[in-house]
């Protein structure tokens, strides 16, 4: 995959650690980056035609480079200049990607549904866990069983097939217990190409949904509700390829949301699609922020003084999980009491610790963080246990009185294009360093 360079820390021999410097004051504007997860899933969607498919507003990520891999092992050919990638997946040499490349990335295991409904076979590795929970992938087994897939998994690999004769998956009425992302979107790239009519029900709402249903519909795929609990979707035989554009990344825009609160200072941002931040814009009022619209895809953050709230992470439009750790942050140098509720992932409160050690004052209690506000965070070694934790201490660390130094910056890589850059130009002083220079908690190495 030929790409743009990027100053990543999992590529140098000596791994960095982050100095951050804080009582930080923001200032200026922001160019938010195409939104990851809509982008991943839409590469995984270009398995889906046999033409190439240019993809402009591609983010700079980590994750996007794995994800390039995953699909140049299919046989893909990958090519990017800037944020726009072209992909042609007119010859796919094989239907099994390697375990090294998929247990890089969760995402890539959603590359079964097209490759299933486009060449009757499948082979994918189970991604495994990752830092924050165990993701299981049976809701996406299960939808394309009751699409006519055979399915089993043997020695971690997913087998799956289409029998009979006609090789094509049979559309179905397909119920999720849970409205997860990723089946959704596995089950509805997987219909596209079904013979007859596929309807799931308690589909996920995403925006990154709706924007991998978009680039479908722009390929001749016949798709109505996304958006909407209910997607239905009539096969077609065949789709065309596609010049599109992925949509800008709400939790991008979120975490610059609380940069601007957490510094108490004024920034704006563009280009945001303000519905899909509603959640976050609603507690951010809640708190007492002020958030003004200067046009209808930019937004500017005015500063104040906070008062705490509480928030529970649910499936969309409820709040965003992706932004529960930024939002922690922010509320652990809040006035008064807030109470955060994680019921998406299991394991995705590991940045508490690590915001103690700056001072803050949280309890854990469950999958509950009582957080009492404090007026003043101080910087400390700390250490990133997944993307978005790693993005919260970067923003605690530009509130804080001192130098905070954030290890396991492979996370920030993953999911953030240039954060660091980004910031700098609005007037943080960040700087990568080597490891070996600072003295540091531990050594922390987590999966993902
Ligand atoms: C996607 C996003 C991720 C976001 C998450 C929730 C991508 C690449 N990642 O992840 O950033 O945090 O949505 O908004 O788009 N589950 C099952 N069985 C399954 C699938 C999921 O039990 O077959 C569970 C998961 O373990 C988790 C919950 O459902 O507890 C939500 O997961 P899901 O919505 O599938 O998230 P992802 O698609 O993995």
């Amino acid at each position: 995959m030929e790409d743009r360079p990027i100053n990543l820390s999992t590529n140098t021999q000596v791994p960095s650690v982050l100095k951050v410097w804080g009582e930080t004051q923001l200032q200026g504007h922001v160019t938010v980056s195409g939104a990851k997860n809509s982008a991943l899933a839409i590469m995984a969607g270009t398995l889906l035609c046999g033409d190439e498919c240019r993809l402009r507003n591609i983010p700079a990520l980590v994750d996007i480079n794995h994800m390039g891999d995953v699909l140049s092992s299919l046989g893909l050919k990958l090519n990017r200049q800037g944020d726009i990638l072209d992909i042609n997946a007119q010859d796919i040499t094989t239907s099994k990607p390697p375990y090294e490349l998929v247990s890089r990335l969760r995402a890539s295991f959603f590359v079964i549904g097209p490759l299933l409904t486009r060449l009757g076979v499948a082979r994918i590795p189970l991604p495994g866990g990752c830092a924050i929970g165990e993701r299981p992938v049976d809701l996406h087994v299960q939808g394309l069983k009751a699409m006519g897939a055979q399915v089993r998994i043997e020695h971690g690999i997913v087998y799956a097939d289409i029998p009979g004769s006609n090789n094509r998956l049979q559309g179905s009425n397909i119920y999720l217990d849970y409205p997860s992302v990723g089946a959704t979107e596995t089950i509805l790239m997987a219909a596209t190409l079904a013979e007859g009519e596929t309807r799931i029900e308690n589909a996920a709402r995403e925006p990154e949904v709706v924007d991998l249903a978009n680039f479908c519909v722009a390929m001749g795929a016949k798709i109505q509700g996304a958006g909407t609990n209910t997607i239905t979707i009539s096969g077609v035989k065949s789709l065309h390829g596609v010049d599109y554009s992925i949509i800008p990344d709400r939790i991008e825009a979120g975490t610059f949301l609380v940069a601007g609160a957490i510094t108490r200072s004024e920034i704006s941002l563009s280009p945001v699609i303000p519905e899909h931040l509603t959640p976050v814009i609603a507690k951010l009022r809640a708190m007492e922020l002020n958030l003004v619209t200067d046009a209808p895809n930019c937004l500017r953050v005015i500063p104040n003084s906070l008062r705490g709230m509480d928030i529970e992470t649910l499936p969309y439009p409820g709040f965003p999980t992706d932004m529960q750790a930024q939002f922690m942050a922010l509320l652990a140098l809040s006035e008064g009491d807030s109470v955060i509720t994680e019921t998406v992932f299991e394991n995705r409160l590991r940045h508490v610790a690590e915001l103690k050690r700056m001072g803050a004052n949280i309890r854990l209690k469950g999958q509950q963080a009582i957080i009492r506000g404090v007026s003043m965070l101080t910087g400390a070694p700390v250490a990133a246990t997944d993307l978005r934790a790693s993005a919260a201490l970067v923003l605690a660390g530009l509130a804080a009185k001192g130098v905070t130094t954030i290890q396991g910056l492979r996370h920030l890589d993953r999911g953030y294009d240039n954060l660091e850059d980004k910031l700098r130009q609005l007037g943080a002083r960040l700087e990568r360093v080597p490891q070996e220079e600072q003295d540091l908690p531990r050594d922390e190495t987590i999966n993902v």
